[in-house]
């Protein structure tokens, strides 16, 4: 079954490595993603976003299936199912759901609003024993209709929400969900290396994990992310892979209108993209 983020995530942090968190959409992508962590022998975090768990008509039927998938794929690498941006209520219903870990993002909330509800998730998370990531400074982009405008955490704000006890901080640091505008600055070093100083052994979380050049995320890795979040690169290979197998007529062919034949391009290709990820953020063998 399941396992929170916490374990993996003090491992991958003394190791100097990053955990991919990696969303899922259907059931083909969670069996991307699981089979591509087998294969790796890396951990791995499914994310589930609330339009995401609405899609795949709800929480319990997410936690379910993926669950079911673990056993039923003699998974042996430790996996975490985590919601992603959560709302208080969202977070609540995860719990419920059998959730092992839950995102709480207050982010748009004053800081002392976001302190007040993280602060009671973090009891309820303690209590049921599940791995909880909170959020300061938002993330750019849109994600689920929700447009951020990538800001740079305040350190000392994100120290106040550390101190709550929770297990791992996503803060702004100019990631954006979603593809990089041409002008995109970058990330800011200087930012996560000021939150890390204040935050001590927490691990940070970086959102936005798409588009990112790979030597920003080596180096996001060494100053203290320890879980990075990807979820529109898989999109876009499934997407293209997809359009690839029709604009050949192959759905037309034989029986290639299958379903199962004409998801199958673009879940290898998120296999093979989650896999490639996990190379470059130095997971892959750490299960
Ligand atoms: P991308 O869609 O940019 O990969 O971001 C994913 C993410 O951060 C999910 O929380």
């Amino acid at each position: 079954m399941f396992v929170t983020a916490e374990e993996m995530l003090k491992k991958a942090k003394a190791g100097h490595y990053a955990v991919g968190q990696f969303n899922i959409n259907n059931l083909e992508w969670t069996k991307a993603i699981l089979l591509a962590a087998e294969e790796a022998k890396s951990p791995v975090i499914l994310g589930v976003s609330e339009g995401a768990g609405k899609y795949m008509c709800g929480y319990k039927t997410v936690a379910s299936m993926a669950g079911a998938m673990i056993d039923e794929l003699n998974i042996t690498v430790p996996v975490a199912i985590h919601l992603d941006h959560g709302s208080y209520e969202g977070c609540l219903k995860c719990i419920e759901a059998g959730f092992s870990s839950i995102m709480f993002d207050g982010s748009h909330y004053p800081i002392e609003e976001n302190v007040e509800k993280t602060k009671e998730l973090v009891a309820m998370c303690k209590e049921k024993g599940l791995s909880l990531e909170a959020e300061v400074g938002s993330i750019g982009g849109e994600e689920d209709g929700v447009i951020g405008a990538g800001e740079c955490a305040d350190p000392k704000e994100c120290t106040a929400i550390a101190d709550l006890g929770i297990t791992m901080l996503a803060a702004g640091i100019g990631n954006i969900h979603g593809k990089y505008p041409a002008n995109w600055q970058g990330l800011s070093f200087e930012t996560l290396d000021a939150i890390q100083q204040l935050t001590g052994d927490m691990p940070l979380v970086l959102h936005g994990g798409t588009g990112i050049p790979d030597d920003m995320i080596k180096k996001a890795i060494s100053l203290g992310v320890a879980k990075i979040n990807v979820n529109t690169e898989c999109q876009l290979v499934f997407a293209e892979a997809t359009r690839k197998y029709i604009e050949a007529g192959k759905d037309l062919e034989g029986k290639g209108f299958d379903p199962r034949k004409l998801l199958k391009p673009g879940t290898d290709a998120i296999k093979a993209k989650v896999i490639e990820k996990m190379e470059l953020f130095g997971s892959v063998g750490k299960a």
